[in-house]
């Protein structure tokens, strides 16, 4: 945190002093707050936000090519992967992180994206069916396994409550941890602070690539390696398909000594809208498809088949130190113009146009060594839910589930016959993977709602 003078000094080296106008009109009450707040700063990202301000989506320089890929968890050739990953889980290495800061505008809902109601039949939760995916990982490792999930400054409190009115979805308490991700200042287009009041400036939240820095200012880094963790999967809070800590996915990552690795899925078409990966110039990297052309989208190999395939699930594996490192990163900003409410010169309440930046956690990939791409099969792993309706929608993403869950019990289970127009569910934690729900078999029953449950919980 800087002295009052040093910030004033600052200010001045940038020409923004008029951000202190209307506080010192006020008094000096207000100026006081006003410099509190712009004392906590980060300078040097502020220059950062200023360069990057008119930064345009651009496509992607330098040599570009689609990254070589491992097959998918559950196909054969992944014994030795899931035995290594195995290993780690039940050695206590394993601490899983879910970004969950997101205001989930596109989906309009309000509150923490986590506590909207996915199940098809239950009306389960997103928090709850991850919940029950490390529960039963732990039941299976025979250990508790350590949650982070990054929060945002405005559900934050109510992710919380959240998690204590649900009785921490039978986990321990002790061993999930919210960090809530930071914020940036919002600038003019032209460069200047904005104010959401006359002693406190318009911020926005980081982005999910805030998450390294959350961690560390939650002190995480050092409280899950003094529990004997060295290696974090990671996913995003939006796609309860994921299959959490997957055992073949973190040993692969293992086996290569990689720093990061990243889950795929095939794209379904050219323009979806997912982030692509790719290598340009020899590193692993996600590019927007925002940034992509519609030629560069199209390429297709002899087969027919598309040439950029690899669509980014979010679904990463780190190296616990190399995520350290990236606390410590200058990531690349990503500006969004964006209507803001922030005061005008003379203290009033205004709509105006404000560019909001953020930094993305895949932007890491390209500085991690020995990046492992593994693709997956969408029906058995992702299934976001981002809108209100169509692509990406609670609607589709319960059919998703629904017939995830119609799949894994025709494989498990075959003798119990379901119509296949009857929704059911899993109920959350009941298993990771068909050949987990195998195992169970003896014991399933399904309610005459369509939860499918065990008969009586395992002793
Ligand atoms: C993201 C990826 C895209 C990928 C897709 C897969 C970006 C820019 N792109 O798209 O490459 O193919 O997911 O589903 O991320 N979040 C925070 N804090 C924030 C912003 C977001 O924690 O400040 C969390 C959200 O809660 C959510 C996740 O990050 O869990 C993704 O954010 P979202 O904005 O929905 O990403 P997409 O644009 O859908």
């Amino acid at each position: 945190m800087a002295t009052e003078p040093e910030t004033l000094e600052a200010l001045k080296e940038r020409g923004l002093e008029s951000v202190l106008n209307l506080a010192r009109q006020l008094g000096p009450e207000p100026e006081a707050d006003l410099l509190r707040d712009l004392s906590q700063l980060d300078w040097g990202a502020l220059d950062a936000q200023k360069s990057a301000l008119a930064l345009e989506p651009s496509p992607p320089t330098g040599s570009v090519a689609p990254p070589p890929l491992t097959p998918p968890s559950n196909r054969p050739g992944n014994e030795e992967a899931a035995n290594a990953g195995w290993a780690a889980i039940q050695n206590g290495r394993l601490a899983i992180a879910t970004v969950a800061g997101g205001q989930a505008s596109r989906l309009g809902c309000s509150g923490p994206k986590g506590a909207f109601s996915i199940g098809p039949v239950a009306e389960t939760t997103l928090f709850e069916i991850l919940a029950g995916q490390i529960r039963r990982l732990g039941e299976l490792a025979n250990r508790e396994i350590a949650w982070v999930i990054q929060t945002g400054p405005e559900n934050h409190q109510e992710t919380k409550s959240f998690f204590d009115r649900n009785n921490w979805f039978g986990l321990n308490p002790e061993k999930v941890y919210l960090a809530c991700q930071g914020t940036l200042p919002a600038l003019s287009p032209s460069g200047q602070l904005l104010l959401a009041s006359p002693n406190r400036l318009l911020r926005s939240p980081d982005g999910h690539g805030g998450f390294y820095k959350a961690l560390k200012n939650a002190g995480l880094f050092q409280t899950l390696k003094e529990q004997g963790a060295d290696i974090l999967f990671y996913c995003q809070i939006d796609n309860p398909l994921v299959r959490m800590g997957d055992p073949a996915f973190l040993g692969h990552h293992l086996l290569a000594q990689a720093k990061m690795s990243v889950k795929v899925v095939e794209k379904t078409e050219p323009g979806e809208k997912v982030g692509l990966i790719a290598v340009r110039n020899d590193q692993t990297c996600c590019l927007e498809y925002s940034d992509l052309s519609s030629d560069f989208q199209n390429q297709r190999d002899p087969d027919g088949a598309l040439s950029y395939r690899a669509g980014n699930i979010a679904v990463h594996a780190f190296d616990l130190d190399f995520a350290q490192e990236m606390a410590e990163a200058r990531l690349p900003l990503h500006p969004a113009r964006k209507a803001v409410s922030a005061l005008n010169a003379a203290g009033e309440k205004v709509e105006t146009e404000a560019v909001k930046f953020e930094t993305f956690v895949f932007d890491a990939l390209p500085l991690a060594e020995n990046v492992i791409v593994q693709m997956c099969d969408r029906d058995e792993e992702f299934a976001p839910v981002k809108n209100a309706d169509g692509e990406d929608s609670p609607t589709s993403c319960k059919e998703a589930l629904n017939l995830r869950a119609h799949k894994w019990l025709s494989q498990a289970c075959p003798d119990i016959a379901i119509p296949s127009t009857q929704a059911i569910e899993l109920a959350p934690g009941l298993s990771i993977s068909s050949q987990d729900l195998a195992s169970r078999a003896e014991g399933i029953r399904i309610n005459p709602s369509g939860l499918v449950t065990l008969c009586q919980t395992d002793g």
